[in-house]
């Protein structure tokens, strides 16, 4: 039997990409879907996000499964869109099993702590730190109600270690690793779990049409054809992680395979952070 059948999993970040892997992983796994992205840019980030047909696309994949899913486009820098996300995937459903946080940005990055400005700081901080924390807030008072909920955080090798020119992502993905822990402490009573999941270089693959990995590599000043290769050398398993690598991580975290794991900062990164 399918680990998440009558589960109803929240994810943001769900156009493409890892939020994209990680809902249809739960729908083929017999959950109902709540799918969120922005759904279209933000002026400060220097590439495109993903698009409503994007989020459309997610949706479509995960119905294939026979999965209920339900797009709602918002932006976790507001407190309203977060809200309104949360309520609405309870008025349709009626509960919220699990929260995927996989929304965030790699860029503005590329310049030295001194280097950066504080606006382009704050909208780090903003989307990958603080996002995930509105969307914990919301979603918390009815997991509690149910005295049940596992909350999946998609940080990053960045919240273990640091990269240069990296600051605010570093920041904020070390920031995304402490709150899961804070709040797995928070939780616990409620019998709600939250982990955070550290995933290494992900492949950019036309499937989720992600393209975070092209933005890192752009920041850290690895562009170019070459630059999964860069990427590949750090790795001990010598190839780079998928997205459904980190999206069955995902799923099994969300599980009631994981059920005494909680405040946990799991890498999904091919040894890197063992070295
Ligand atoms: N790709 C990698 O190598 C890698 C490695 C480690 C961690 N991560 C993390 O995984 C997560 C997903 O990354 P990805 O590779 O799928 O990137 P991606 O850019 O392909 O997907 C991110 C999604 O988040 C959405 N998003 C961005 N800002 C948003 C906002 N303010 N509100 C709502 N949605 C927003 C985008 O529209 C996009 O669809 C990110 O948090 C990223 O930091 C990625």
């Amino acid at each position: 039997m399918s680990s998440l059948v009558d589960r109803t999993v929240l994810i943001t970040g769900a156009a493409r990409g890892i939020g994209r892997a990680c809902a249809v992983a739960c729908a083929a796994e017999g959950a109902d879907v709540a799918l969120m992205d922005i759904g279209g840019d933000c002026e400060a980030v220097p590439y495109q996000l993903g698009s409503i047909s994007q989020l459309h696309a997610t949706a479509d994949q995960c119905r294939s499964f026979g999965a209920s899913a339900l797009v709602l486009t918002g932006d976790v820098r507001s407190s309203r869109d977060c809200c309104a996300t949360v309520q609405r995937t309870l008025e349709r459903y009626g509960k919220c099993d699990a929260l995927i946080n996989s929304a965030g940005i790699a860029a503005p990055s590329g310049s030295a702590v001194h280097e950066m400005t504080e606006s382009q700081w704050s909208l780090m901080l903003d989307v990958n730190l603080s996002g995930a924390w509105r969307m914990i807030h919301e979603v918390a008072p009815a997991m509690i109600h149910a005295r049940h909920g596992s909350v999946v955080n998609v940080a990053s090798t960045a919240g273990l270690v640091a990269y240069r020119n990296f600051a605010a992502y570093v920041a904020a993905k070390h920031g995304l690793v402490g709150l899961s822990k804070a709040a797995a402490l928070d939780l616990a009573p409620f019998r709600i779990r939250v982990n955070a999941l550290c995933p290494g270089s992900v492949r950019d693959t036309e499937a989720t049409e992600g393209r975070m990995l092209r933005e890192i590599a752009k920041s850290l000043g690895l562009g170019g054809e070459d630059h999964e290769a860069a990427f590949i050398q750090s790795q001990p398993m010598n190839s780079l992680i998928e997205p459904q690598d980190v999206a069955d991580a995902a799923v099994w975290l969300v599980s009631d395979g994981s059920t005494q794991m909680t405040g946990t900062a799991l890498p999904v990164d091919g040894g890197f952070s063992a070295k």
